[in-house]
């Protein structure tokens, strides 16, 4: 597993767990991540490329987007790697980054948001697969099934298509989670009291399309309400993003 971060120290954890994989060795540049990792795999780490092991049968990268390049380059100079399958988790980055230096190439991208403090349900996550050569492509859904119960192969077009997407549903979302959070605590309120109302506006589109489920003053044309609150936000920083909002939501209106 190269990385150690969000993705590499949960998705190293999963896959060391299933009874067919195993996770040999741990990769990222800061000892103190690298053996934090490692430990919790259970398995060797490095923090240098040239002493990355060159027996494992796949290779994921889950660096930085901006680094997968650099990675990808430094490990093609490394003994077998020509003929090895290696592969990232990125949702930003085309497939094409890895192909100048490797060419058994794919993508094991889990389409999920992953924070090292919180213990995903990889059961639960879609995985985005893709990979130059059929058999690679069966190898990787064959382990991702084992992860999941849903993947599919989704090639670089489509991808940037649900990584733009995903921005805005929990990006964004969360963003304005943070508004939200700093705008009770500015009003000594407790931000605990908006959480059912998170949960249900995403539980609502479980079953719903998300326009048909706008509700608010925005969509509802309610003029004096929408001033009331631009009176309240002045000089918050937050009247822009409210209003851009409010623009957006009105020209849904049915
Ligand atoms: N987090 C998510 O929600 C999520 C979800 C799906 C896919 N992804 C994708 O998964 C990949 C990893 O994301 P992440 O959230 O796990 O990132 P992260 O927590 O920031 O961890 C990044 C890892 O990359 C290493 N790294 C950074 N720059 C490097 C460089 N120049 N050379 C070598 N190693 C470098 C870091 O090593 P050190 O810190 O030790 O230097 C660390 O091990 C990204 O491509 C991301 O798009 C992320």
């Amino acid at each position: 597993m190269i990385g150690a971060g969000n993705v590499g120290f949960h998705l190293g954890k999963a896959l060391s767990l299933l009874p067919n994989a195993d996770i040999i060795q741990v990769y990222s540049r800061t000892k103190k991540k690298a053996q934090n990792s490692a430990q919790n795999i259970d398995c060797q780490y490095t923090t240098k490329i040239k002493n990355i092991k060159t027996d494992a049968d796949l290779y994921i990268i889950a660096v930085n987007d901006a680094a997968i390049g650099t990675v990808a380059e430094a490990l093609s100079t490394l003994p077998y790697l020509q003929e090895k399958l290696v592969v990232h988790t990125s949702g930003a980055t085309p497939s094409t980054v890895l192909s100048p230096y490797l060419s058994r190439i794919g993508i094991f991208y889990p389409l999920q948001t992953f924070s090292i403090q919180k213990e995903p349900n990889f059961k639960t996550i879609p995985f985005c697969l893709d990979a130059v050569n059929e058999k690679d492509f069966l190898l990787l859904e064959n382990l991702a099934q084992q992860l999941s119960t849903r993947t599919a192969r989704i090639d670089d077009a489509q991808r940037a298509v649900l990584h733009v997407a995903a921005v805005f549903v929990n990006n964004f979302t969360n963003y304005l989670y943070t508004v939200g959070a700093d705008i009770t605590e500015k009003g000594g309120v407790p931000f605990d009291l908006l959480k059912p109302l998170i949960a249900e506006t995403a539980e609502k589109i479980r079953e719903n399309a998300p326009r048909d489920m706008q509700t608010g003053p925005a969509v509802r044309g309610d003029e004096a309400t929408i001033v009331r609150h631009l009176d309240f936000l002045e000089g918050s920083g937050y009247e822009g993003v409210y209003s851009f909002l409010t623009e957006g939501i009105g020209k849904l209106k049915r």
